[in-house]
């Protein structure tokens, strides 16, 4: 047996999400996953979608609650632009959506959860989309920082840790180049470049404007720095694996940790033609304005190797420079088909550590989505999902180590508390802590929520079976 104590006042929790938790009830707004889900409800597993969602909208007081049993003593979840914003173009706030989250922040207090609020996870207002192109739009990257300064006023005097964006990489990979999230395009290369610069623009301003109306708190950025690791140590994999890390996990945490672009992506833009479009005063912000912790996602790793066939398309994309590697003998998830690579975490913090000026960050999250969890409910009515647990004590004690080794890691928020709707999975993969029964909404603890109480509580880590 070996107990593994992380250090004090570690952050322990889960995240989720607005548009995956609340429901769209009295919303002002539509977002785009709102949007598309009314216009192809078929491109939902079960036909299931972000309109009724696990309905955190009423049930949040529940929800924090069992969160509470589960140890909890801190929750990231997001406030809806379109359901914090009444007016899109000036930033004047919604009087419900003021009452709703101002109810959620009290609660959370009441029970001593510390809330971290994200500012946008995928769910931009779909008639931003519509009007002005989304985040094509340099406008767009100001009506966000209207919302962002109404939020920050609005809340900044009882939540003090705030994030700019959840994963924006997602909203240009999915959006723009691989067509699974809505506006759906594929290989729209320029495009998905501007994209990803006016949202690294935005986090810049935003938190420009945290700093100045909440000089107290602290302001960071989430990002899936998902590993690329090359085929094998061949020149042409080692170039695929470079040139991904670089446009996938470098181009956001650069700008957001050193108010820079990594300057070979930058000269490898310039000379396709699709570099974007950026004034000095917008370059200055981005540099002036960096954040003050990073929060990893790490679900899995990325294996790459170099192209196995000629690119086609007419035009530019970073799909042009690499391919997906299956590794023999992976260990894989098969509900998600993601592979399961703990050791990755070390790589992530190494990178951190080394490249980035030892910067605070906290694992921000890290899960396992498991289909038809029912089959493993036992006579209590209690699912007992001793995968997840085994799957959260590997990646733990990799955590656990890389702070040994000096990484500035905070804390450890698990992906999720409540069992959330998903982008195109819906409701088919569960990750909760806390199992939602959709017919009756009625929500039970699983067996990885009383271990993560012990966890949490105790703030050590307890490996019965040491397979490290
Ligand atoms: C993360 C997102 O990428 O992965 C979450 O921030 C998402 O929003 C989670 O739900 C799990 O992925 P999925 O696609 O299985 O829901």
């Amino acid at each position: 047996m070996m107990n593994l104590v992380f250090p004090e006042h570690f952050l322990w929790g889960a995240a989720s999400s607005g548009p995956q938790s609340e429901g769209s009830f009295q919303k002002p707004h539509a977002s785009v996953m709102d949007y598309w889900f009314q216009t192809r409800p078929q491109d939902f597993y079960d036909g299931a979608g972000p309109d009724m969602a696990s309905d955190f909208y009423h049930r949040y007081r529940e929800d924090l609650r069992l969160m509470k049993e589960c140890g909890f003593n801190s929750f990231r979840t997001s406030i809806q632009w379109t359901r914090l914003i009444q007016d899109l173009e000036t930033g004047a706030p919604d009087p419900d959506g003021v009452s709703f989250y101002n109810r959620l922040i009290e609660e959370a207090q009441a029970l001593g959860i510390q809330l971290i609020l994200n500012l946008h996870h995928f769910d931009l207002p779909e008639v931003l989309l519509e009007q002005y192109g989304g985040w094509e739009s340099r406008h767009v990257v100001d009506l966000y920082v209207r919302f962002a300064r109404t939020a920050f006023t609005l809340f900044g005097d009882r939540v003090s840790r705030w994030t700019t964006f959840n994963e924006p990489m997602v909203i240009a990979e999915a959006g723009y180049l691989d067509g699974f999230h809505w506006p759906k395009y594929k290989n729209r290369g320029k495009a998905s470049v501007q994209v990803m610069y006016h949202m690294a623009l935005a986090s810049a301003l935003a938190v420009k404007a945290f700093h100045e109306l909440v000089p107290d708190g602290s302001i960071g950025i989430i990002l899936n720095l998902t590993p690329a690791y090359p085929k094998d140590a061949q020149a042409e994999h080692l170039a695929a694996a470079r040139f991904v890390e670089q446009f996938y996990n470098r181009f956001f945490l650069d700008a957001a940790v050193k108010g820079s672009f990594p300057k070979e992506l930058l000269e490898e833009l310039r000379r396709q033609a699709v570099l974007f479009t950026a004034s000095d005063d917008d370059l200055a912000a981005v540099s002036e304005n960096t954040v003050d912790f990073i929060g990893v996602n790490y679900y899995h790793p990325r294996r790459v190797q170099a192209r196995t066939d000629s690119w086609q398309e007419a035009e530019w994309s970073p799909n042009a420079y690499f391919c997906d590697y299956e590794m023999p003998n992976r260990r894989i998830n098969p509900y998600r088909g993601w592979e399961i690579y703990p050791q990755a975490i070390g790589d992530i913090a190494d990178v951190i550590k080394n490249e980035y000026n030892n910067i605070p960050w906290y694992l921000s999250e890290n899960g396992m989505g498991v289909e038809h969890e029912a089959r493993f409910m036992n006579e209590a009515g209690v699912i007992c999902d001793d995968y997840r647990i085994a799957f959260y004590e590997e990646h733990l004690a990799q955590l656990h180590q890389a702070i040994q080794n000096g990484a500035a890691c905070f804390g450890f928020h698990a992906w999720t508390a409540v069992d959330c709707w998903s982008w195109n999975n819906a409701y088919k993969n569960r990750y909760g802590f806390i199992a939602l029964d959709r017919s009756t909404g009625s929500r039970t603890i699983k067996q990885s929520g009383r271990w993560f109480r012990k966890l949490a509580d105790t703030n050590t880590l307890t490996l019965e079976d040491i397979t490290l």
